[in-house]
């Protein structure tokens, strides 16, 4: 039986097992997806684990998307550009980094109908999937992204990837169409957005990479003032099945009953 796993830190809410076992059911495949809590220093072993086949795929989240890449052979393209892999494979003996949140965030806003080509977007956060977001961001055309970050030198951290890249002061906010919150605040009921949500102006995007819950305080207060709001559940979905057909060769569905499982 062939065996995959998601590692991370935390991980005890992971939905991926729930997603790629159903898939794998679905289509007759004779393996298991589980969950790991990982230490920084057991990223060695786990390759090596890749590189025997003791362990046939792995998807990584946070914080090792970036840590892990020292060990790996071989990285895809959208890896080496966003220095950031989510799903681990082994091709031709070697074990291969590659980043399937970048396709994840592009279908997904494909999936809004929302023309994101020469728009502006604001993000929040920079964090593990960042990197990922702003890939795709410049992909779909968009002609600026601003970003702050509480811990600022994280956001400026990210210039070196991204000379477009624009940064803001905590706090302040920009004229945008698209709002992307990217930070965890909303997870926590405590946590609050530094700004007043009626100084970004009427008919903006509001997005949350956060699906559960669903309708984050951030998502809330933007549907109230009139604003379209989407949360992460289709990029969570799509960045999942990029990763299972890259394994098992097989294109999963995708549909309304996908998206219940998740519930
Ligand atoms: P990581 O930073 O380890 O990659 P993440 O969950 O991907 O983890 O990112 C968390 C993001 O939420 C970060 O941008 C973090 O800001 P810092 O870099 O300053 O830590 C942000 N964040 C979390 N809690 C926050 C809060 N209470 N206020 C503002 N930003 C917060």
């Amino acid at each position: 039986m062939k065996n995959y796993l998601v590692i991370g830190n935390p991980i005890e809410h992971s939905l991926s097992p729930k997603l790629h076992n159903y898939w794998i059911k679905q289509n007759n495949i004779h393996a298991i997806y589980e969950k790991s809590k990982i230490e920084k220093k057991d990223l060695k072993d786990l390759v090596l684990k890749i590189k025997r086949e003791e362990i046939n795929g792995v998807n990584v989240t946070v914080p090792f998307k970036n840590d892990v890449i020292e060990y790996l052979d071989q990285l895809s393209p959208e890896s080496q550009s966003t220095q950031s892999v989510n799903t681990i494979f082994l091709m031709k003996d070697k074990v291969v980094g590659h980043n399937t949140d970048i396709y994840g965030f592009e279908a997904a806003i494909k999936d809004t109908k929302f023309d994101l080509t020469n728009k502006k977007v604001f993000i929040l956060g920079a964090g593990g999937v960042v990197p990922s977001i702003i890939f795709a961001l410049n992909k779909l055309k968009v002609t600026e992204i601003k970003l702050c970050n509480r811990t600022k030198n994280k956001a400026e951290n990210l210039k070196k990837l991204f000379k477009n890249l624009k940064i803001i002061d905590w706090g302040e906010i920009s004229d945008s169409d698209m709002i992307i919150n990217a930070t965890s605040i909303g997870l926590n009921n405590e946590d609050k957005m530094p700004f007043k949500f009626s100084d970004f102006g009427k008919n903006k995007f509001f997005y949350d990479i956060i699906y559960n819950p669903s309708e984050t305080d951030f998502l809330k207060k933007a549907k109230n003032l009139g604003n379209r709001i989407e949360n992460g559940k289709k990029m969570f979905i799509y960045q999942a099945a990029a990763a299972f057909k890259i394994w098992h060769k097989i294109e999963p569905e995708i549909s309304e009953k996908i998206t219940k499982i998740l519930d």
